[in-house]
């Protein structure tokens, strides 16, 4: 593997668009790359195949400890056990070769052992960080290159299942779902983002049966939603037949006691939806623009929106086909009158894609959408944010769609992208009090509410301004809360804790970036002018260098984001970053230094401000200007 040519020490004049040798980080990983195969080549360790390169070049990262450098390699150790050899002497003979590196430096210390056990520790030269930043200062993308080769990546997320309440559990899939696919096109891929709604699911089964049996007229019309709400609760409640829930609900026993067929009749509803039975479909047709309606504002209240809204009920048409054809090709058979894929063994449950009733399934669904995309999208990654207890669900929908021979799904990568659980403080899943999950609707109201006592009085806001602000803070802590959690983990709901102005929280962060603003104002400085004037930015003093080599890591960032869908990734930098700035206005002056200091110190501000906000918005997050 040869070397990207060195980085350009001089850096691309102002205006132009850098990041075309990527960020630091890309530019050092281009020539450990040159290093690590001339190495190998003089057989200094076994040979590192292409293939093998981007794991080695995945150990150069940042360090911890400004000591040891900026950047540091610590493939010597995996390598040199590999040779028989001391990480020492393979790290010192890396390091030499990369000693001719432009803008970086390999002999800078600690005094007398360079390379410790066999770290390979770089330093970023002071003129090429100066570079570096003020070159981010006057690019409109700060520094955040685009990825080399855009790929077609669709989003399927949040996909609520319709005249159901959506809940807390949906907010984990919209706010993940939503921030990838900020941070993918900002990247430069062309994302394209589907709400895939189950529209069609048995949940329409039991209200059609509540609507023949004991709707209510009048709530119907005055809450459309409510209602279909109440009888989704009501008729589940009967067709499960829990004595438990029975005996809390006389309205709902009154009429199971009348209706010992239910739940065989609530199914039979389905599947004469399913078998286009005219009343059910003009039924269904009747509730669909109110439950859409629901939705569509919390939505814009999340701020977030889909390209497409393709539907389960979208993919009706084609099922019947996908069964036959799933036969036809021997993939599919019967089993106990249903129809299932047997992916994992004949021993193992199979993928059912018909019941026995006729009816068709979430499986069949997904295999059809899958086609569908191919078809019509031709995309090179289809990405599911969906619930971790769906994980058995996609691993069998992947082998049986592969199975399948979908023409060009080979080079399609499917991903579920899972997570946990959201908890309430006594570590069980979230409820309210009286044992219902939380409305998504209330859970904004009340996080909204908490925020406009944090809000309080600022004396400068009216009532209208402290609304909006209540909105832009207790929308974005709850967001928040939840990106900045591993995703794959539970987490435990707290209004308490994400409303907190200290810590890694929105608040926190939108106050950062208040704060860096208040600077301008209180200087009664010209942002647009100071911008226009694309002066060299000069980070001497080491906390402007800290915060300068934490600003151009974005890029970084946000391709670590992608390589394992964790927007956690970009939280914690933020929030690091929102240390360094502290810690530069801390303790250095700015408005009061002489030049040209103060003008370098203005335009890292300028551009700290600046990237914290574009970071808060990947993340669909807003920002006031004052709270
Ligand atoms: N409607 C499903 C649910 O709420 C999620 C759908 C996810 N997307 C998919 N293609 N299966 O659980």
């Amino acid at each position: 593997m040869a070397a990207s040519g060195p980085a350009d020490d001089t850096g691309p004049p102002s205006g132009a668009s850098p990041g075309a040798d990527g960020t630091l980080r890309d530019q050092l990983r281009a020539a450990f790359a040159g290093a690590l195969s001339g190495a190998a080549a003089d057989g200094v360790f076994p040979v590192a195949t292409a293939a093998d390169m981007p794991a080695l070049l995945d150990q150069v990262r940042e360090t911890a400890d400004p000591k040891f450098g900026d950047f540091s390699g610590t493939m010597a150790m995996g390598l040199a056990k590999a040779a028989g050899r001391k990480p020492r002497d393979v790290a010192v003979d890396v390091a030499k070769r990369l000693a001719a590196t432009p803008g970086f430096d390999t002999t800078f210390a600690p005094p007398g052992d360079p390379v410790g056990p066999g770290f390979i520790n770089v330093r970023v030269r002071d003129e090429a960080l100066a570079t570096a930043v003020s070159a981010a200062f006057v690019d409109d993308r700060l520094g955040v290159p685009r990825v080399a080769r855009p790929e077609t990546i669709v989003i399927d997320f949040s996909s609520p299942n319709v005249a159901k309440p959506m809940h807390v559990g949906h907010i984990r899939s919209t706010v993940i779902g939503d921030a990838l696919t900020r941070i993918l096109r900002f990247r430069g891929h062309r994302v394209i983002t589907d709400n895939h709604l189950g529209d069609w699911g048995t949940q329409f089964g039991m209200i059609l049966w509540g609507w023949k049996h004991c709707r209510d007229d009048a709530a119907f019309a005055a809450d459309p939603t409510a209602e279909l709400g109440r009888l989704y609760r009501s008729v589940r409640k009967i067709a499960d037949a829990k004595p438990e829930d029975l005996a809390a609900d006389p309205a709902a026993a009154a009429l199971a006691a009348r209706h010992p067929g239910a739940a065989e009749e609530v199914l039979q509803e389905t599947a004469r939806l399913h078998a286009g039975d005219e009343e059910n479909r003009r039924l269904w047709q009747s509730f669909m623009p109110a439950c859409l309606a629901d939705i569509e504002r919390l939505y814009r209240r999340l701020d977030v929106s889909f390209d497409h809204w393709l539907g389960e009920s979208f993919f009706q048409p084609f099922l019947a086909d996908v069964v036959t054809d799933l036969e036809r090709r021997g993939l599919a058979r019967e089993s106990r009158g249903a129809v299932g894929v047997f992916v994992d063994g004949d021993d193992k449950p199979p993928f059912l894609v018909r019941k026995a009733d006729g009816a068709f399934l979430y499986a069949t669904t997904d295999l059809a959408t899958i086609r569908w995309r191919l078809e019509h999208w031709h995309p090179d990654r289809i990405l599911y944010v969906v619930d971790h207890r769906q994980g058995q669900h996609f691993e069998q929908l992947f082998k049986t769609a592969h199975r399948w021979g979908i023409p060009g799904l080979d080079r399609v990568a499917l991903v579920h992208v899972a997570f946990g659980t959201v908890l309430g403080e006594d570590g069980k899943p979230f409820k309210t009090r009286s044992g219902d999950t939380v409305g998504l609707e209330s859970l904004l109201d009340e996080g909204v509410e908490r925020a406009a006592a944090v809000v309080a009085a600022d004396e400068g806001l009216s009532d209208g301004e402290r609304r909006l602000v209540a909105e832009t803070i207790g929308i974005g802590a709850i967001k928040y809360a939840d990106l900045c959690q591993n995703r794959t983990t539970d987490y435990v709901f707290s209004y308490d804790k994400m409303l907190e102005l200290k810590g890694n929280t929105a608040a926190y962060m939108q106050y950062a970036v208040a704060r860096v603003e208040g600077v301008f104002e209180k200087g009664g400085i010209d942002r647009m002018a100071l911008r226009r004037s694309a002066p060299a930015i000069v980070p001497a003093d080491p906390k402007e260098r800290a915060l300068a080599l934490a600003i151009l890591r974005f890029g970084d960032v946000l391709a670590d984001v992608e390589a394992d869908y964790r927007p956690n990734l970009l939280t914690t930098w933020l929030y690091d970053l929102a240390g360094r700035y502290s810690a530069f206005y801390d303790s250095l002056p700015i408005l009061k230094c002489p030049e040209p200091e103060r003008t370098s110190r203005l335009a890292l501000a300028d551009l700290t401000g600046r990237v914290l906000r574009k970071g808060l918005e990947l993340l669909g997050i807003g920002t006031v200007r004052r709270m």
